[in-house]
């Protein structure tokens, strides 16, 4: 049962035109609801009202009506045009406060939508592994609708299946994606449909200019309450806004690709320029890498270190090869000129936007502790901490591989020599990490093919010495 008064948020115009109609116009006024009973009289009351009309409000649902009563059929029909002004009124008041208040819910939802998206937005900036955005999106709509269960498939950089679940197995996923394949063939819009075993299913199509890329579908489980139109609107309205997004984050994915094997192409050239260095420029990243994962250095600062390791020698295309793979010992001339592919590093870079800290640990890498280093003669923590990680990195390498001049020297005494240079050329927080990142590296793998020249006996003296060493460094640091 509904009357008039529940849907009008101010009843004041209701209650003057009855008022009106009731004592100017001499009527008998009574309000019904939309069963019939009365909710409210007005005026008469003891007459004889033999003339009298019902006129229903008209509105979407059955609202009730007003009826009006005369002493006779005259004056009812003289009053009938004040009484249809008075209807046409209420019935506009009905219809703007409807608007008023459809408006008002619009808003609120979009507002809603406005702060998720944003929470979103603040949560996935800055971070540059794809699969990792694709989780964030994933849990947090998946928060925001209250689904048990949900899943993306979508494209990577170069195309490749990138899958990530809330609360799903890969086997679930594999059995929801079958019967999505059956019974949704070719929807290319958001819906909601109920599973086989009674549970709500909202899926929504992942778009790509024209093409679909991907799904994201979300599952609440039988028993409880299906997706509603309005959970299905707010995932249709996200994915419209987080396509491009996804478009986007997946091309600048596959930029960063291209970008690290640029760099990495680059780095081969340079390694290329002189046999004995082979492969130097990959091994020193690695070094770094492995040092900076012990530091606990973020992903965005591991992958620039690494580019950083790649790039440290860049310089040297601006060498001789003769000078580079002199087997003999070099005149200070040509020491002079080694000891500028720094500065040649810093010029080539200095006119591409890099990160600072790249740039700082490419051209930092012969700086030492004690300010005896090139190309500025920096000291201590005024050198970069890339350009100190670098710096153990690259002195490892120099150190474990062969040089037109003397044999490789072996991992231990290599990793001595570094030792002996602790807090005078090289920084200590760096040599321990290394050694701390080969300690806990069980099959070697950071050692790579220098490693093969170990024997099973030499890798278990060699954790053995690393356990050794590090308690000299620490203990040497605590003096
Ligand atoms: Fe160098």
């Amino acid at each position: 049962m509904a009357s008039i008064r529940d849907y009008l948020f101010d009843t004041a115009f209701l209650d003057r035109s009855i008022d009106y109609l009731a004592e100017t116009l001499q009527l008998a006024i009574t309000l019904l609801d939309s069963e019939g009973t009365p909710v409210a009289g007005r005026g008469n009351e003891g007459c004889d009202t033999p003339a009298s009309r019902v006129y229903p409000f008209r509105f979407s649902s059955d609202i009730g009506s007003i009826v009006c009563a005369a002493p006779n059929q005259d004056l009812l029909s003289q009053a009938e045009p004040h009484i249809l002004y008075c209807l046409a009124s209420l019935n506009s008041q009905l219809l703007r406060e409807t608007e008023l208040r459809e408006t008002s819910e619009e808003m609120l939802q979009l507002s809603s939508q406005l702060n998720f998206l944003f929470k979103v937005a603040k949560k996935i900036i800055g971070i540059d592994d794809l699969k990792k955005c694709y989780q964030i999106i994933l849990d947090e709509i998946s928060q925001a609708i209250k689904a048990d269960q949900g899943f993306i498939h979508t494209k990577g950089r170069w195309d490749e299946d990138i899958r990530v679940t809330h609360g799903m197995t890969d086997e679930e996923v594999d059995s929801a994606q079958k019967s999505i394949c059956l019974r949704l063939p070719a929807a290319g819009s958001t819906i909601i449909c109920t599973r086989e075993d009674g549970g709500s299913l909202l899926y929504s199509p992942i778009k790509e200019k024209d093409s679909q890329s991907g799904q994201m579908v979300f599952l609440r489980a039988a028993g409880h309450r299906a997706f509603s139109a309005s959970e299905k609107q707010l995932v249709g309205i996200i994915e419209n806004i987080i396509s491009p997004t996804f478009e986007t984050l997946r091309l600048y994915d596959s930029l960063q690709d291209l970008y690290l094997n640029t760099v990495k192409a680059l780095a081969a050239a340079i390694d290329a320029k002189d046999e004995y260095t082979h492969g130097h420029s990959f091994r020193v990243a690695k070094y770094a890498l492995a040092i900076g994962e012990q530091l606990r250095l973020d992903s965005q600062q591991l992958n620039d270190l690494e580019i950083a390791g790649y790039m440290h020698d860049l310089g040297k295309i601006g060498i001789s090869e003769l000078i580079l793979g002199k087997p003999g010992r070099l005149t200070c001339e040509e020491f002079r000129l080694i000891q500028k592919h720094p500065v040649f590093t810093d010029k080539i870079l200095q006119p591409i936007k890099l990160p600072i800290r790249i740039l700082e640990g490419a051209i930092q890498h012969h700086e030492r502790m004690d300010g005896s280093g090139y190309p500025g003669g920096l000291a201590g923590t005024d050198i970069s901490q890339f350009g100190r990680i670098i710096a153990v990195a690259d002195v490892f390498d120099a150190l474990t591989s062969k040089r037109p001049y003397r044999d490789a020297m072996p991992v231990e005494e290599s990793l001595r020599t570094l030792c002996a240079g602790m807090d005078t050329l090289f920084d200590r927080e760096m040599i321990i990490a290394f050694i701390s990142a080969l300690r806990s590296d069980q099959s070697k793998e950071v050692l790579g093919d220098i490693k093969m020249g170990l024997k099973h006996d030499d890798l278990q003296n060699l954790n053995q010495f690393l356990i050794e060493l590090t308690e000299f460094a620490m203990s040497a640091k605590r003096e």
